[in-house]
């Protein structure tokens, strides 16, 4: 296995392989969204397993844009010690760690909705996933969301996360933003892919703003909603070239949005059986017309189809397999070269909103 072992570089930072932890929200921080220690080992056991680059699971950039009730957060300066002790331990460990940060707009937690009252978004609307009525936010609001993104992105150098990922995928707000069938609105933030993408590009420069240059900054984007009149590739494809210019560090291309499963598409996070690699073609689309660093993420199981992979994208990413296997990238750079043990029955999920996150077939 060459490919996979090979270093690469997200901007200033050195990455020693070409395996990542896709951001996964493991459902083990407080209420307030502070690590728990199990949320530390997960970490420590995930660097000390050989991953390249571990995502941290989703942080909330306010309250507001919380996701659900067990998320790191992101959204007060109290939370830079405890996650610093989350970055030091797996540092230690020989991990690099990025936080990700996320406003979710209307896709909340299907169990937070009785405590919350219409939902945020680009426009109004009843929402398709849970028939929740949804407002359209003000330009004075858009901009205070903006600056919680810079604060929090502060914050996360600050804590010593190694990058920030923006999560711009899997319908959440700034996915709304760029999606014509969730944003109809009529001011810059509307219309012409450039003013649905304006949002994005705000977020960008206030971090950048707050992070410096040199910071490592990439996003996670839905290069297709997984129906029609939603995101579709040719669109995702020119925002990806305008975050590029801008300097992005690199790209995840994931696809699949909840709504687009309740719409007879896809979600993104594929129930078994499905073909690995068939959302390939959507980060190959993007590779095409960017200079950074693209990363392919969903299905990947088997290391001999990766390292094929490997031959036209930058690196590829998993979520599910290292919940089963933490330590899959040293048993594969080892030459156990048996695809991972996951078989992709989405139990995990279910467990992350009932207890905290773990794999029912887990190995040990
Ligand atoms: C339990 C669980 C939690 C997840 N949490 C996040 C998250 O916080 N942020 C994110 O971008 N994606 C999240 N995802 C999606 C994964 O990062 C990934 O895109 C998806 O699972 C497909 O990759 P896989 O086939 O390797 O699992 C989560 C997935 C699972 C199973």
């Amino acid at each position: 296995m060459y490919r996979m072992k090979q270093p690469w570089s997200l901007g200033t930072l050195e990455i020693k392989n070409r395996l990542i932890r896709s951001a996964t929200d493991e459902g083990f921080a407080t209420p307030k969204g502070a690590p728990t220690r199990r949320l530390i080992d997960i970490d420590t056991e995930l660097a000390e397993g050989g991953v390249g680059l571990i995502i941290a699971g989703t942080a909330h950039i306010s309250l507001e844009g919380k996701w659900g009730d067990n998320s790191i957060g992101m959204d007060h300066d109290d939370l830079i010690k405890p996650l610093n002790q989350l970055c030091k331990a797996t540092q230690e460990a020989g991990g690099i760690l990025a936080a990700q940060l996320l406003h979710c707009g209307a896709t909340v937690n299907p169990e937070t909705l009785p405590e919350r009252g219409a939902l945020l978004g680009p426009s109004a609307m009843t929402d398709p996933l849970f028939g929740h009525p949804v407002e359209a936010l003000t330009q004075d609001h858009i901009l205070r969301i903006v600056d919680d993104y810079a604060k929090a992105a502060s914050r996360a150098k600050r804590a010593g996360f190694d990058a920030v990922q923006i999560h711009c995928a899997h319908g959440y707000l700034i996915n709304q933003f760029l999606s014509p069938f969730r944003n109809s609105r009529k001011d810059r933030y509307g219309g012409s892919l450039e003013n649905r993408t304006r949002l994005l590009c705000q977020i960008y420069e206030a971090i950048r703003g707050a992070v410096g240059q040199e910071f490592p900054l990439f996003i996670k984007m839905s290069a297709y909603d997984g129906f029609p009149g939603g995101v579709e590739p040719y669109e995702a494809a020119r925002t990806a070239t305008i975050m590029d210019a801008m300097g992005i560090d690199a790209i995840e291309v994931s696809a699949g949005t909840p709504e687009g499963s309740k719409k007879g598409g896809w979600d993104h996070i594929l129930p078994a059986p499905f073909e690995e690699g068939s959302m390939f073609k959507y980060a190959l689309l993007i590779k095409e017309k960017v200079n950074c660093p693209v990363i392919s993420v969903e299905g990947w199981r088997t290391p001999q189809k990766i390292e094929k992979a490997l031959e036209k994208i930058d690196a590829i990413s998993m979520s599910r397999p290292f919940i089963r296997e933490p330590d899959l990238a040293n048993r594969w750079f080892e030459g156990d070269l048996s695809p991972a043990h996951c078989v992709s029955c989405n139990k995990c999920l279910k467990l992350q909103m009932a207890t905290g996150i773990a794999c029912v077939f887990h190995d040990k």
